[in-house]
């Protein structure tokens, strides 16, 4: 967990976030292990601004992973924010609800949770 704290505060600092000054870092662990970071990247075009949770999402699935073992969100605010509605969305879609969600701030100040307590009854496609 150490490895993907440490990721997520190193990539909030090259958050491109000129128009809200809200840099944002995430990493999620994948079930190898591996840790994929992710930052958000906004647009002039202000609706098109990408947060950072779904940046990493991005990296894992691009990386032939499916499924996300922890999350590590940075935030400038104490107490550190957590994710948006919509990232809580996208995250449960490769995560089980006991997955842990971990909410920091560069001073170090850190907010634990589980996915299910963020996103209860989280939707999901059943076809008939
Ligand atoms: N943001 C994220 O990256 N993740 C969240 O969960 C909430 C918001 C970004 C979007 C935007 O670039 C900035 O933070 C302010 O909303």
């Amino acid at each position: 967990m150490k490895k993907a704290i440490e990721a997520a505060h190193r990539v909030q600092q090259n958050a491109y976030a000129p128009y809200s000054r809200f840099p944002v870092g995430a990493a999620v662990v994948g079930e190898s292990g591996r840790v994929y970071p992710g930052a958000n990247v906004e647009n002039a075009a202000y609706p098109l601004s990408r947060c950072a949770e779904q940046i990493a999402v991005g990296g894992m699935v691009a990386a032939g992973e499916r499924k996300i073992r922890a999350v590590v969100v940075v935030t400038p605010t104490s107490p550190p924010a957590t994710p948006c509605g919509a990232c809580r969305q996208v995250l449960a879609e490769f995560a089980d609800p006991d997955t842990p969600v971990i909410c920091r701030n560069p001073e170090g100040e850190e907010r634990r949770y589980r996915l299910g307590e963020l996103l209860p009854e989280a939707f999901r496609l059943k076809t008939p």
